[in-house]
């Protein structure tokens, strides 16, 4: 890995001290809402701004420019317009700041890739170092700096992204935060002048507060490089990767997004099965398969056993589980005996694997789990709840630790306890999904990304 990718990302992403340039008391405005997401998210080091006319902004200390400001500066997030930049990184690089994230667009992809190439240029050799341009904005809560946009994600959780759409990594992040899971970091990559997507991959790989790395890439900076750290890196870490360009347009539209070149997908897709990247095709699933990499440990196989309290939706699951190349170890007679014995659950079927249970106890699932656990056959479960079962949440986290394998939950059709139950087991880590589906594919990737770390890439 990397060092010095690692150590100047840290030096950036750790900052002590953070200048917003181009500060504004205008709400509507960009460097308006950076100060006052700067200031939500509860950043702890020093915060300033800079505006040409102001003193303070929402309490914040503002200076007339970067070299005013008393004492060093570690990051400069630049809101100025584009024709004011220059000036502004020579000032970020005289102070000896670690770097900019800058947000200001109208660069490559408005046709000026000559002030692009002014920019690097310009920090060539001389220690700064530029996220961006054309960025929403970074964040790294483990430092509590959301730098962003988008309004501060509070929640603290495995999920670092890297991302070459603000809206597509607002949209994960939002999703990982009302589902309780939280990110450690988001990074915008924007049109990658200098920082590029492999600093972050190697960055997150190397963190030890990131367990899943959420990529959306439109294309890769450097394909050799990028090749290169894909030989490591998806061996240490999860990497769930979204890319766009499966058509000649979406190609054209990345194209003009960021300036990248989207390249042959069906290339893209063998890569990915090369190297152990776990290609999401749409947002929902790259939200999906980053869900349950965050919150599962990898199985030992492909073998699900399922628990249903509904035998239709068990019906739907079959399908799909054997559709995805995963399997259902048949229960063997001693243990069918055992379960019929000692469970008494009027209309239930525990003579094969989906174990159909129509009960609303909790508890029940429990004592199924306590019989159906020691032959231990299976490498992962997966519970259907299709109605509401008051106190579940309490049953599957006692589950989950004493098991100690991957479990996947659907819950539907119960109704508002099924939606507070859910809510319940996502705050307790528990991978729930509101469809059979979505719970299958999620699985799937468990289980084909632990075969690869397991038999390497000739698997
Ligand atoms: N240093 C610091 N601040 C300066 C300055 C300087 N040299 N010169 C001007 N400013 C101040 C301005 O006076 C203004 O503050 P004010 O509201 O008190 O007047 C503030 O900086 C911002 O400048 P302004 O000219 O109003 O720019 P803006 O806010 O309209 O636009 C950007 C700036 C960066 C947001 C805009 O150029 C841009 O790039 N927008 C697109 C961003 C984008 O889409 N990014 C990608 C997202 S995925």
């Amino acid at each position: 890995m990397a060092k010095a990718s690692v150590e100047v990302v840290d030096r950036i992403l750790n900052a002590r001290s953070v200048a917003v340039v181009g500060a504004s008391a205008n709400p509507g405005k960009w460097g308006y809402m950076f100060l006052d997401n700067i200031l939500k998210g509860g950043y702890g080091g020093s915060l300033c701004g800079i505006n040409p006319r102001e003193r303070s902004i929402l309490g914040v200390p503002i200076y007339p420019s970067v070299m005013d400001i008393p004492g060093d500066i570690d990051l400069l997030v630049v809101c100025v317009p584009v024709e004011m930049v220059p000036d502004v990184i020579e000032q970020g690089i005289r102070k000896r700041a670690a770097g900019a994230a800058l947000i200001t667009s109208g660069y490559r992809e408005k046709g000026r890739a000559d002030l692009e190439e002014d920019l690097r240029k310009r920090i060539e050799g001389r220690n700064f170092r530029i996220i961006g341009p054309n960025i929403a904005g970074i964040n790294y809560l483990p430092n509590r700096l959301q730098a962003n946009v988008t309004k501060s994600f509070r929640t603290r959780g495995p999920i670092g992204i890297v991302s070459q759409s603000g809206s597509v990594s607002a949209i994960l992040a939002e999703w990982a935060e009302e589902e309780g899971i939280g990110i450690s970091g988001l990074i915008n990559l924007g049109n990658q002048v200098d920082l590029c997507e492999t600093d972050f991959i190697e960055f997150f790989s190397a963190d030890p507060s990131t367990k899943v790395i959420s990529l959306y890439l439109e294309g890769p900076k450097n394909g050799k490089a990028f090749t290169e750290i894909l030989r490591v890196l998806p061996m240490l870490k999860p990497i769930v990767v979204m890319k766009p360009g499966k058509t000649a347009g979406g190609r054209r539209a990345a194209l003009s997004h960021t300036a990248s070149m989207a390249g042959d997908d069906a290339v893209f897709g063998a890569a990915c099965e090369q190297f152990g990247l776990v290609r999401a095709s749409d947002l929902e699933s790259f939200y999906d398969y980053t869900k349950i990499f965050a919150l599962m440990p990898l199985p030992e196989g492909n073998k699900v056993g399922v628990v249903s309290s509904s035998g239709g939706i068990a019906s739907i699951v079959v399908d799909d589980l054997e559709s995805s190349g995963l399997a259902l170890p048949p229960i063997p007679g001693t243990i069918v005996e055992e379960l019929r014995l000692r469970m008494n659950v009027p209309g239930a079927n525990f003579e094969a694997n989906p174990i159909d249970m129509p009960s609303l106890g909790p508890d029940n699932y429990r004592r199924v789990m306590e019989i159906l656990e020691p032959w231990d056959r299976c490498d992962m479960y997966l519970f259907v709840f299709a109605d509401p079962i008051p106190g579940i949440e309490e049953v599957m986290d006692e589950i989950a630790r004493t098991c100690g394998k991957p479990l996947a939950v659907i819950y539907v059709g119960g109704g508002d306890e099924g939606k507070r139950g859910m809510a319940e087991m996502l705050k307790r880590g528990i991978p729930v999904y509101p469809t059979p589906e979505r719970a299958v594919r999620s699985l799937a990737k468990l289980a084909w990304y632990g075969n690869y770390r397991r038999d390497g890439r000739d698997a």
